[in-house]
């Protein structure tokens, strides 16, 4: 039998093979909520538009209602022979009203109506990206507010570095997930016009009110060129871009979380709700969501890797690879979206513990550049020999197996003789922390009012719940 829907000019109906390539309902149901609110919004445009009547489209809206609730209540019976979500509605609606079914797919194609319901279904999906995101950055500025002045080592080369705050280190992640959200919010600022009433590429003759859809639908405008509308991908590429981005963020944090719950590094607790056992190993606590959350970053930039190469050189407008897009955002946002919660799970229920990360902080002679500044400072020197003479002292201390603070006077004025009892007030690691007031620095007090400040941004710029 040859597909009712189009199969007109044919007089066989698909392989089997064809129609397992060609249909897409298996995954693009997920769109039924999109592509009934699309196909009410450009009926009630047909009736107001004098190009269907009232009556009939009274009866689409209701017949399509009917089948939101069936699909609600899990009895729509979705059908392969009618590839997709979009012919399945319709064939529905058929069985459900009669002959104005015909009529919806009046001044439409399927290429606008796809487009149309993809977009609706990206913007929702960054919509709640976007409150979590919200979510995440809130419950990391208020543990940086409460953790100002906690120190702990910062790292360059994954070396112990200079002392810093675990404050300053929660707000330099939010840092990036805040630019994160701004690549969100750009995203669906340019997604946001409507491509419904393109119709298959070049318009339509029909006196249809392109603006009337796109308010219905919430779209800022109609999309421009119709060609434009009905093959753009960039919404969909731009989307699993700030996705890929946002997801390394969390891969890197959540590599940081692996490393600081070993027990060679303690410096924090991953509470028993985020943590597994082994099934042979009775001692072990595994930081299993925080390697999950590292893994994921490789399906969702796999994700916009793949939608890119399906896009590349494709000729406008509307080609079926087309269809392959949908997969990858189904999977990529809603992974984005679990490795949000599971990554402020996490952090909400960890415990820092101060005592490790302080005695980190001071190990491996952290405060060398405190050092080096204070000759550079009080002796005079010039930085480059204030370098050479800290490494020489540095020596000194490593050769005798103390730190920078319990090396005696005497040892360090045989090293140069400029240096005085005053050196003590800048090599402990609190004295090195607070020092460091430059704007951005890890100072307690400026993650103090960094922190505060981000908070009091958090709070008057939440997203709609
Ligand atoms: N299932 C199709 C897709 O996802 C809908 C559009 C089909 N358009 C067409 N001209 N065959 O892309």
């Amino acid at each position: 039998m040859s597909n009712r829907m189009w199969g007109g000019r044919f007089q066989q109906g698909p392989d089997a093979i064809m129609e397992e390539i060609n249909a897409s309902i298996d995954f693009d149901k997920a769109l039924a909520a999109q592509d009934i609110a699309g196909s009410k919004a450009h009926a009630m445009m047909l009736a107001r538009q004098g190009i269907i009547s009232d009556d009939d489209a009274a009866k689409i809206v209701q017949g399509l209602d009917t089948i939101a609730s069936e699909i609600a209540a899990g009895k729509f019976a979705y059908s392969r022979a009618l590839e997709d979500i979009h012919m399945n509605i319709e064939a529905r609606l058929k069985d459900l009203i009669g002959e104005p079914a015909g009529r919806l797919h009046t001044a439409r194609s399927r290429n606008d109506q796809v487009a149309t319901d993809f977009k609706l279904w990206v913007r929702d999906a960054i919509d709640d990206i976007d409150r979590q995101i919200h979510t995440l950055l809130t419950a990391l500025a208020t543990i940086a507010e409460q953790h100002a002045g906690t120190i702990m080592p910062g790292f360059t080369h994954l070396q112990s570095a200079q002392p810093i705050t675990f404050g300053h280190h929660c707000l330099a992640y939010v840092e990036m997930l805040a630019r994160d959200r701004g690549r969100f919010a750009d995203a669906r600022r340019r997604l946001n016009e409507s491509p419904l009433g393109a119709a298959a590429l070049a318009g339509t003759a029909y006196p249809i009110d392109r603006q009337m859809t796109a308010q219905a639908l919430g779209f800022d405008r109609p999309a421009a060129n119709s060609l434009d509308a009905v093959s753009d991908r960039d919404f969909a590429m731009e989307a699993l871009a700030a996705a890929s981005i946002c997801a390394i963020h969390l891969s890197r944090f959540a590599e940081e979380l692996v490393i600081w719950s070993t027990a060679q590094f303690n410096f924090v607790r991953l509470s028993d709700k985020f943590s597994t056992g082994s099934s042979i190993m009775p001692q072990k606590r595994n930081p299993d969501a925080a390697e999950l959350v590292r893994a994921k970053a490789g399906r969702i930039v796999g994700a916009l890797n793949a939608l890119m190469m399906v896009m590349k050189g494709l000729p406008l407008a509307y080609s079926k690879d087309m269809q392959e897009d949908k997969e990858q955002l189904f999977d990529a946002l809603p992974s984005l979206s679990l490795s949000l919660a599971a990554l402020t799970g996490m952090i909400k229920d960890m415990e820092p513990v101060e005592e490790s990360m302080l005695a980190a902080a001071g190990a491996a002679f952290s405060t060398a550049t405190d050092l080096a500044d204070w000759l550079v400072r009080e002796a005079g020197l010039p930085f480059r020999d204030a370098h050479h003479v800290t490494g020489r002292i540095v020596a000194e201390a490593a050769g005798r197996g103390v730190s920078l603070d319990e090396l005696p006077l005497d040892v360090m004025q045989a090293v140069h003789p400029s240096i005085s009892e005053d050196v003590f007030s800048v090599l402990s690691v609190q004295a090195s922390v607070q020092s460091r007031r430059s704007f951005g620095g890890t100072a307690p007090e400026n993650v103090r009012a960094a922190a505060a400040d981000w908070l009091e941004r958090l709070a008057s710029d939440a997203p709609n719940a």
